[in-house]
């Protein structure tokens, strides 16, 4: 036998060992000892060039979409004009320069303390074909600016789709390391779980500075596909101290979302299908017991959603329902407990929540036999169960989260304190691959993937 043969029989058999004793030990996790170096947590200056400001008078900045209606066939473009209101006009059309439709847009702005907003301009484009790219243009004259994006496949059974998701972003260096990042990946819509600009750390006239800068930062991404918005505990802004009590004020005028196309009466809590897939968004920070307007508008959008058109159904939220990271334990309990039957009985294929800043993924876990007098309390596997990712990672000012619950629990599969992003590639109706990327010396590394099995067409296969 010569030594290549016996290195090879002795890797079998190391591979084999490894094998048997993940199978003996069940559901046992990773708790990854990985630590990268990072940047320091500090936001960038307000005068680098990652929130530079376009050339020109009144010049359109801050660009971002999202989906406009409830199966991709429309877009909401938003933007801010910071010397005066200007035009709300998008011309688009289907090839570069030439723009053959038009829309007409809203302008608003708004004060928070001693701040005065820019001109947020909010445009619904909507009538527009599957599968294509259209390039538009904002503003006007010199000062115009131009931009594309491209619409999702029909809205059916295999359509293949990529997304990613990034959570509590923040504008520090390691921010935009994340979105670089998140950028190379080429994935087309962004599932966006909650704290956008961290700007509510700042105060008074400093808050809404820091809005759009973030709004400056992001647009290399926003102006170019949707981000699907929801809202954190750092969209709440609740400033007494200069009179500033309503809660969501600056996200609310910034972003828009296309909430009463899934019937809902509120733009913190929506839905919509894109290409094969039923994404729910939820608000962590509204109230969302029995009785109250998001319990009622969830209960009717389950039944609303039809495996056979969009085999996939997602759900989003800013704080995970099932965590093991020390910070923010169990603050999503409460959600849980009203929820989470339903999130079984509808067969959820995955949960992606923020809040954390780390990245931990689950496993088909539920705990839907505790109560109060009696219960089971500990979760138990469940293959009905959606499975848990939290991706709080993005790189906020206010830094890692690198102190985990000792031992993992079971519920756990793998956990790591490092900043990145994740991606959800669809194939198709059975299979999607899901990727979480950890930011590395300037490099997108792949730290953790698996297949996910859709829960309806192949409710036999365990991700386990
Ligand atoms: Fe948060």
């Amino acid at each position: 036998m010569d030594t290549r043969m016996q290195a090879f029989l002795l890797h079998l058999v190391l591979a084999s060992f490894v094998f048997l004793s993940s199978i003996r030990d069940g559901y046992a996790g990773i708790t990854s000892s990985y630590v990268r170096p990072e940047f320091p947590s500090v936001d960038i200056p307000l005068n680098h060039e990652a929130f530079s400001v376009p050339k020109g008078y009144n010049a359109p900045q801050q660009v971002h979409i999202t989906q406009g209606d409830y199966d991709g066939k429309a877009v909401i473009i938003s933007w801010v004009t910071p010397d005066e209101a200007g035009s709300s006009h998008v011309q688009f059309g289907t090839s570069e320069n030439n723009f053959q439709a038009s829309a007409e847009g809203t302008v608003s702005n708004y004060t928070l303390g001693k701040y005065k907003s820019g001109y947020i301009h909010h445009c619904l484009v909507d009538g527009l074909e599957h599968n294509t790219k259209y390039y538009y243009r904002i503003g006007t004259g010199d000062s115009s600016r131009e931009f594309w994006f491209k619409t999702p496949p029909k809205v059916e059974l295999d359509a293949p789709y990529k997304f990613g998701i990034i959570g509590d972003l923040g504008q520090t260096f390691n921010s935009l390391s994340t979105l670089e990042h998140y950028i190379e990946s080429e994935a087309h819509t962004v599932l966006y779980v909650g704290d956008l600009s961290y700007a509510d750390n700042y105060e008074y006239t400093d808050v809404g500075l820091r809005w759009d800068t973030w709004g400056r930062f992001v647009e290399r991404s926003t102006a170019y596909q949707p981000w699907i918005w929801s809202a954190g505990n750092h969209e709440i802004e609740h400033f007494p101290y200069m009179g500033e009590v309503v809660p969501f004020k600056s996200y609310l005028q910034r972003h828009t979302t296309p909430y009463l196309a899934s019937k809902s009466s509120s733009p913190l809590w929506y839905a919509i299908r894109r290409a094969s897939a039923h994404i729910i968004v939820l608000s962590s920070y509204s109230p969302f017991v029995k009785y109250t307007p998001q319990f009622e508008w969830l209960g009717e959008e389950l039944k609303r959603v039809d495996r056979k058109k969009t085999p996939w159904l997602i759900v989003l939220m800013h704080v995970p329902l099932y965590n093991s990271n020390e910070a923010n334990y169990m603050e999503g309990e409460s959600m849980r407990v009203v929820f989470e039957s339903w999130f079984i009985k509808y067969k959820v294929d995955v949960i992606f929540a923020g809040h954390v800043h780390a990245y931990e993924r689950s496993y088909r876990f539920s705990n839907i036999d505790y109560n109060i007098t009696s219960g089971n309390r500990y979760p138990v596997p469940d293959k009905s169960a959606p499975v848990y990712i939290t991706v709080g990672d993005g790189g906020n000012q206010e830094g890692l989260c690198s102190r985990f619950m000792d031992p993992q629990p079971e519920y756990s599969a793998f956990r790591e304190a490092s900043y990145g992003h994740s991606t959800l590639e669809i194939i198709n109706r059975t299979h999607a691959v899901y990727h979480w990327n950890r930011n590395d010396d300037g490099k997108k590394v792949p730290a953790d993937s698996f297949v996910l099995h859709n829960q309806y067409w192949k409710p036999f296969l365990a991700d386990m």
